[in-house]
């Protein structure tokens, strides 16, 4: 890993059109274009899940060793985009920061403007940066530089040569969790894990003021009808699951909600193509599928690579709770440490156990496959209405005819310690207890009881 002097310094004054992608409960992602190349690129940037606020002691070390030690040799490189370590003048990123509180899709073009915005609503506060000396505020002296990833935009795809005007590009992302149904010992119900969260959304933290009839389990089931069906359910309810992007802008999520029946309208507002052949298209992508004859989940698939990540984990929820909760509280605090599987190494993980301790190698591998259960997949497309003249690297054909260029990356996938176990544990005993309670409610609503398919 590169020292800190090593790493390049970012100035954002060589960039424009800047605009928040998201945040998560870990990061937030600001957009950029370089002002000379036109490259759009993205910087992901640690918060601190506690404050919500950004980080200035980011682990991007860790994160960076994670990915190239583990993930990187575990996932492959196809669809994951090289992160790159940058450094920041920290009071740039107290500017930068601003962006992340504007509402949402706000394009600042001029680096300049933040500086003329209060520096109170920034999501790095000053009193995490400033230290007061005699009624002076100094630097702190460690901090004047702020690491974070320089990564490739997701929502955007390289220039295709073509006559007339280029159709706008969608960019799907989906989070598509636990895609294999785990038995649990005491858990007399047939929901997946992803679907027992859902109860607790919906019924616990009122979280989703409707149910969500996405299920993994379908999405990954090699089986078209079922993967269409429960990628519309999703596009219904996206939860936190899903988002859609327009031009890098959000026009679909939880937040921003565009009815069903609006939904063709709002992707293909030329009415060249419709909702339909996007669910369709996502599908084949997802499992690298060329038509409803073959659809299956194929090896070198998004999907399969991702699934098969996540079998590594062979305990499951309940079980890694359980032996972590036998535990003494020294071997308890070893899996608070997130560098824990970067420094036991790939083959520590996967191989056979080495000490007899077989347990605490199951939950090894329970946590590598945490990080792979909560990952996220963007694919952008672009219709597009003729061949194009030029080189297109991927280009999809449905069986109706229309064409897509698109690109798939995953992205998040940062490793998980204990904290994530016991606040999983804790969401999905609630959702178990939900479900049952409330059981004529889900019921009424037509939704079904057996993921176990
Ligand atoms: N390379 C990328 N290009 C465009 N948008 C991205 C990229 N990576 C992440 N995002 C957006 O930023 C959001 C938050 O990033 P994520 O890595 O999921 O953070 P967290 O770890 O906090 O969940 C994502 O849900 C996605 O919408
Ligand atoms: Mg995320
Ligand atoms: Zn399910």
């Amino acid at each position: 890993m590169a020292s800190t002097e090593e790493i390049p310094v970012i100035d954002p004054h060589d960039y424009c059109d800047f605009i928040c992608r998201g945040e998560g409960q870990a990061n937030v992602v600001i957009g950029a274009k370089h002002k000379e190349t036109g490259v759009r690129c993205v910087w992901r940037i640690g918060k601190i899940r506690k404050t919500r606020y950004i980080s200035v002691q980011p682990n991007c070390e860790i994160i960076g060793d994670y990915m190239k030690k583990i993930i990187t040799p575990l996932l492959g490189s196809r669809y994951l985009s090289e992160m790159r370590l940058v450094k920041f003048d920290i009071m740039d990123v107290q500017n930068l920061g601003k962006l992340v509180r504007m509402p949402e899709n706000t394009l600042i073009k001029d680096f300049e403007f933040f500086t003329k915005v209060s520096p109170n609503v920034s999501a790095l506060r000053l009193m995490d940066i400033l230290n007061m000396e005699n009624g002076d505020y100094k630097q702190n002296a460690d901090s004047d530089y702020l690491v974070a990833f320089q990564m490739i935009d997701a929502t955007e795809l390289p220039p295709v040569v073509m006559g007339g005007t280029l159709n706008p590009i969608i960019t799907i992302e989906i989070k598509p969790k636990q895609g294999f149904y785990q038995q649990h010992e005491g858990i007399d119900i047939n929901l997946c894990q992803t679907c027992i969260y859902t109860m607790e959304k919906v019924y616990d933290q009122e979280k989703f003021s409707r149910l969500s009839h996405f299920c993994p389990i379908r999405l990954y089931s090699g089986d078209y009808t079922q993967t269409a069906a429960t990628l519309s359910a999703l596009f219904m309810e996206p939860h936190r699951n899903l988002k859609i992007f327009m031009n890098g802008n959000v026009i679909h999520s939880d937040e921003i909600h565009i009815k069903d029946e609006e939904m063709t309208k709002k992707l293909f507002p030329n009415g060249n193509a419709e909702k339909d052949d996007l669910i369709q298209a996502l599908a084949f992508l997802l499992t690298d599928s060329s038509s409803i004859e073959n659809f299956n989940l194929h090896p070198k698939s998004v999907l399969h690579r991702i699934v098969t990540a996540q079998k590594i984990d062979q305990i499951g929820l309940i079980k890694a709770h359980e032996i972590y909760n036998k535990l003494s509280p020294d071997e308890q605090e070893l899996f608070m440490d997130k560098k824990r599987l970067s420094d036991i190494g790939l083959e520590g993980i996967v191989g056979e156990p080495i000490s007899k301790n077989s347990s605490i190698h199951a939950l090894n591998k329970y946590f590598l496959a945490a990080t792979i259960k909560d990952c996220s997949v963007m694919i952008s497309l672009r219709l597009l209405n003729n061949l194009p003249s030029g080189k297109v690297d991927s280009m999809i054909e449905l069986p109706n005819g229309k064409m897509f260029q698109y690109i798939t990356k995953i992205v998040d996938l940062d490793p998980k310690d204990a904290r994530n176990l016991i606040s999983g544990y804790k969401r999905f005993t609630a959702g178990v207890r939900l479900y049952k309670e409330h059981h004529e409610e889900i019921t009424a609503q037509g939704y079904h009881f057996n993921c176990n398919i």
